[in-house]
């Protein structure tokens, strides 16, 4: 399994040269185009959409990458997520492989695991930890970017534009995060999504999300700034879902969907028992791909049910452990409006296609 990314070279290499993919792009058996099909589409607030999948944030490093991805079937790709100020990557290597097959369960989070270069066989294999600490290229490079990636989206497609706020940047993380939202949708972002749940940061923004008065906060200032663009955010996983519960009902009045869930934070070694990643405040990274499937699937769930209880109108957008077609066809049955794949659809850029192929005419 050749993925896109080539994780022995650094994010600026992947940035400038990939994606890697040579393979063909399949065709497109869309149920909704051609002779004797119906027009219906999935609806995405006023989007028209061809099927209800996508890429989270963080693989579609530019316009190329979701160029391709766009073009392989994925209809609704999340831009890579940017910030107010130009934000080196941490050094490479920052993604390593993961050598465990079952699943992480509530237990275990947050305890060592061990990371290699072992490469995976099959979908079922494939669990990473990745840490590049929200990298983003100045305002004026990734706005100019954006307006090119739009241009890439063909019909029944939208893109998900994903901020995040910057402590010490020269204004309160408040005002910050409304600042990059405004200049998201000043570069024509058509949604806009919110990272609260980064788990490589050392800086304090990647907890916001389990902080209802805070992230609530930011949320309803971001919402006032960006008007009628829809407005997502992005949470990790909570073991305890009335906590979860707590951080949607703050939110709730201000958001119109929310996504979930970012990586799982576990202290990363290698076979010798050293700090797997180069440089400080790296040993803990964040766990993705298989093994955190159920915890996932089960966070998807337990939105549904909050959304339900409360007659909530935001959208669920599952993320995490979606490995095959089953997989996402799993995570819409248990409530998410729409779902995306990170880790997998890096290994297997045709997952888009296996989904169209197997569940065109049951979701799309
Ligand atoms: C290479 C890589 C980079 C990521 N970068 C971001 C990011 O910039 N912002 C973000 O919100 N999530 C980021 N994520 C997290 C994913 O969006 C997703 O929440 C997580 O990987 C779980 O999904 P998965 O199991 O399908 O990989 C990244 C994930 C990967 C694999």
């Amino acid at each position: 399994m050749k993925p896109t990314y080539d994780i022995t070279k650094s994010y600026d290499w992947n940035y400038e040269n990939g994606p890697i993919f040579t393979g063909k792009i399949p065709e497109r058996k869309n149920p909704h185009r051609g002779a004797g099909h119906s027009a219906k589409k999935f609806k995405l607030w006023d989007f028209e959409l061809n099927s209800p999948i996508g890429v989270p944030a963080g693989p579609l490093l530019n316009s190329n990458w979701i160029k391709l991805y766009a073009e392989l079937g994925f209809d609704i790709p999340v831009y890579k997520t940017v910030r107010s100020v130009y934000r080196e990557c941490h050094p490479n290597p920052n993604c390593i492989y993961i050598q465990r097959r079952d699943q992480l369960t509530e237990d275990e989070i947050g305890a060592d695991i061990v990371g290699n270069f072992n490469e995976p066989k099959n979908s079922r294999e494939i669990t990473i930890t990745n840490s590049f600490g929200v990298p983003s290229k100045s305002p004026q490079e990734w706005m100019a970017d954006i307006e090119k990636a739009n241009s890439y989206m063909g019909e029944g497609q939208v893109m998900i534009v994903s901020i995040n706020g910057t402590p010490g940047s020269g204004t309160d993380i408040v005002s910050d995060y409304v600042r990059v939202a405004e200049m998201a949708k000043e570069a024509g972002a058509k949604i806009i999504e919110a990272n609260y749940s980064c788990p490589n940061v050392s800086t304090g923004e990647g907890s916001i999300y389990s902080d209802p008065e805070m992230s609530a906060k930011i949320s309803q200032a971001i919402k006032k700034a960006i008007g009628n663009v829809p407005f997502m955010i992005k949470l990790g996983n909570f073991k305890n879902p009335a906590k979860l519960e707590e951080v949607a009902k703050a939110n709730a009045p201000f958001v119109d969907g929310i996504a979930g869930i970012n990586t799982i934070k576990m202290n990363v070694y290698n076979e010798a028992g050293e700090q797997a990643l180069p440089g400080e405040g790296r040993l803990g990274s964040g766990l993705c791909g298989n093994a955190i499937h159920d915890i996932a699937q089960k966070f998807t769930e337990n939105l549904a049910k909050i959304k339900r209880d409360n007659n909530f109108d935001f959208i669920i957008c599952g993320v995490g452990g979606i490995m095959t077609a089953d997989d996402f066809a799993e995570r819409l049955e248990g409530g998410a409006d729409i779902a995306m794949s990170a880790t997998a659809a890096m290994w297997n850029p045709l997952l888009a296609s296996e989904f169209h192929e197997k569940f065109g005419d049951k979701f799309n």
